[in-house]
């Protein structure tokens, strides 16, 4: 496809919350669309016929743009500053939500069609299913009853959940008997609004706060007991030098054949080129007005993550987006990354 020939000034994109994590969709725009990248600008004249265009090809003056924008707003601030933003980070999310509650982050339409692992009707992940067949049981090193949702046959763990906006889907939509979800945070704040939303059901559904980059913090479930885990633009939010720790850490809650879920910002989206100087903390990696920081990864960098924690790769995609505010006439080029990586080995118990 040609590359478009509509490109907003960066300057003019107004007012679009940073921390959105996705656009606005009706939920019928949603059921038509099978699958992200269906949807191709071939005539730019065409491009204010819709709000979004896929798999939009970025020119190399386009791509060269973005790495001199990004390059010239590099100048991390003092070591003092980073470090009031890592150690009071929960305290700003806290915030954040004490602001905005369950207004800001919307249902994700698109959850299902690009993560069936959420949906109902699941399978066991493939190699427990072949253990089982050969009569070999998934080493366990906990009693049946002693953690929430011990006695079900499925189990989701969102991290970073927020107020619920992939949870509540997923407990609506997956209708299993045998499914139970797990939710952290490490806002109380989000987490208390969690349980307090009246879709709240403790039979089949357990949030708790937690710091996921706290490697010395216990998750209330055993190694190797979930069938997914899901990152929904959440691993972007922590320090990059705690992401590995994070992901090995997680990595070994998987059951054999259990998969972990991503999507996040992805290097050079609109939301990275707009940040101000005097925003930056380290490469690619920057704080907003509000204290909440956002990094932006590329493909092979978490394909490096996952690897190292000892996970293979399913999936791994970045989804170029053109939107359009056919209003205002304006373009914003977004960029996301989109990942399913399973576990190889069984993690040997420290
Ligand atoms: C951009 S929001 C996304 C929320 C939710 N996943 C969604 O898509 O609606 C990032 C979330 O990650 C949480 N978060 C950031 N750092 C975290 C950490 N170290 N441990 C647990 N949660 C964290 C924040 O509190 C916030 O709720």
């Amino acid at each position: 496809m040609a590359a478009p020939v509509v490109v907003a000034g960066l300057s003019s994109v107004e007012n679009m919350p940073e921390t959105a994590a996705e656009p606005t969709e009706s939920s019928a725009e949603a059921q038509r669309r099978p699958q992200f990248g269906t949807r191709f600008l071939t005539d730019p004249r065409q491009v204010f016929q819709h709000n979004a265009w896929d798999n939009v090809e970025w020119s190399t003056e386009q791509e060269e743009a973005a790495q001199k924008k990004v390059q010239e707003n590099s100048q991390p601030l003092p070591a003092e500053k980073q470090e009031e933003f890592d150690n009071r980070a929960n305290e700003y999310w806290n915030d954040f939500y004490t602001i905005h509650e369950n207004r800001f982050f919307k249902d994700r339409h698109w959850l299902f069609t690009e993560f069936p692992e959420l949906a109902p009707q699941q399978k066991p992940p493939l190699d427990a299913e072949e253990n089982l067949l050969n009569g070999e049981d998934v080493p366990s090193t906990h009693t049946e009853t002693e953690f929430p949702g011990a006695t079900a046959s499925y189990r989701i763990l969102e991290v970073g959940c927020g107020v619920g906006n992939t949870v509540f889907p997923i407990l609506k939509t997956n209708n299993d008997p045998g499914l139970f979800v797990y939710c952290c945070d490490f806002s109380s704040t989000a987490v208390d609004l969690v349980k307090s939303n009246p879709e709240y059901d403790p039979s089949r559904c357990h949030a708790f706060v937690h710091d996921m980059s706290d490697t010395s913090a216990d998750y209330p479930i055993p190694h190797q007991s979930l069938d997914v885990i899901v990152l929904i633009f959440v691993l972007s939010a922590l320090h990059p030098q705690k992401m590995q720790n994070t992901i090995n850490r997680l990595a070994r809650l998987l059951k054999p054949g259990g998969v972990l879920l991503l999507r996040d910002y992805g290097r050079y989206d609109m939301a990275q080129l707009r940040f101000k100087k005097g925003r930056c903390l380290s490469e690619n990696f920057y704080v907003r007005g509000d204290g909440t920081r956002v990094y932006f990864f590329t493909q092979d960098e978490l394909h490096d993550l996952f690897c190292n924690a000892g996970l293979e790769k399913v999936q791994n995609m970045v989804d170029r987006r053109l939107q359009v505010n056919r209003g205002k006439q304006l373009t914003m080029y977004r960029v996301w990354v989109q990942c399913k990586y399973r576990i190889k080995n069984i993690w040997a118990e420290p």
